[in-house]
């Protein structure tokens, strides 16, 4: 059996009787006027942070969700989109599909604002998406990607560019891994399915990303998540698992490279008023500017007299790349 058939299964589980602690955030529930959360919802929430930002949802855009699990993100995205077939879900478990329907008409009891129909359930693979080429503003996926294997992360990635329209977003949140993992832990399908043995370092998650084509990348959150221990998996070191929350925008590669966002600023001290690198960015002096990290290094070469700080890997839009 493939791995991604033992996901299936699993899923298929989590659908039928949910669990709790599969998965997990340490995102609070959200309180927003007027939205009520139904308590399965946040039973089943198997996601590992939140892909759901205001930010990304201005001029009625057509979401995406790919990976329904019990349906909370779709219904916050719902919250903002508030349109008969808004949001479009996506998810290759008929089980996950059914139970997030009835979650839905839950949330319709409870929520005097929203409607079943804001939400389109489809049956789909991630790796082959039945969604129109360039037909989406905002794609998001919860702690799906990281389960996947290389081969398979590069093709759902380049399925959520193919359908985004020119300068859509991808929003995700997923396991990071910065250490390496032992073959016993990787090759675990079910701890992989877990969302506990997948994940891989964040450059190589940006690199996949980029190598799909995006030119924009943004860290939003960057949080612990879980330890792999000897006492409970097959390691004989301690495994630090973070989750992250990044968006990828599909703007044009520029000529030097993507432009990733991870949270640093830059802040000219020098004596002039300002301080310009005669290629688009003009530090006034002692303003804070938010720069990708590639245009942070050329700052630090070009001028001694800036101070760039550290990533705080929690950029929220602004400055410039
Ligand atoms: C870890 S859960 C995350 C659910 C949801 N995003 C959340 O945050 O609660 C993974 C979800 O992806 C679905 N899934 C698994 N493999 C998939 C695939 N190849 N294509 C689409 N959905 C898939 C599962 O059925 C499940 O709903």
């Amino acid at each position: 059996m493939s791995y991604l058939n033992a996901t299936n299964d699993l899923y298929k589980e989590a659908a039928l009787t949910p669990d709790v602690g599969l998965c997990c955030t340490t995102n609070p529930v959200w309180q927003f006027p007027g939205l009520s959360i139904p308590k399965i919802m946040q039973e089943m929430n198997y996601g590992c942070g939140s892909t759901v930002s205001a930010q990304d949802l201005v001029n009625n855009p057509k979401v995406l969700y790919v990976g329904v699990g019990g349906g909370m993100e779709l219904l916050q995205f719902s919250y903002f989109s508030r349109q008969k077939g808004g949001v479009t879900g996506v998810d290759v478990v008929d089980e996950m599909l059914e139970a997030s329907k009835k979650n839905f008409k839950i949330a319709e009891e409870e929520n005097t604002w929203f409607k079943s129909e804001f939400v389109d359930l489809v049956k789909g693979d991630a790796l082959n998406l039945p969604v129109a080429s360039e037909s989406i503003d905002v794609a998001a996926q919860n702690c799906l990607f990281n389960i996947f294997k290389a081969e398979d992360l590069q093709k759902a990635v380049s399925e959520m560019y193919r359908v985004l329209k020119p300068h859509g977003r991808l929003v995700m949140s997923d396991p990071i891994c910065e250490q390496p993992m032992n073959d016993e832990l990787r090759n675990d399908d079910r701890l992989r399915a877990l969302c506990l043995s997948g994940s891989i370092p964040m450059k190589d998650y940006i690199k996949a990303l980029t190598d799909a084509g995006f030119g924009t990348i943004e860290i939003r959150a960057r949080k612990s998540y879980r330890v792999l221990s000897p006492n409970h998996y097959p390691t004989e070191e301690l495994v630090y698992i973070e989750s992250i929350e990044i968006a990828a925008i599909k703007d044009p590669m520029p000529a030097d490279g993507p432009c990733v966002f991870t949270g640093k600023t830059a802040i000219y001290y020098g004596d002039e008023q300002y301080f310009d690198d005669k290629n688009g960015h003009v530090l006034m002096q002692n303003q804070p500017l938010a720069v990708c990290d590639k245009t942070a290094a050329a700052l630090a070469k070009a001028n001694d007299q800036i101070h760039i700080s550290e990533s705080t890997w929690h950029y929220n839009g602004g400055g410039c790349c």
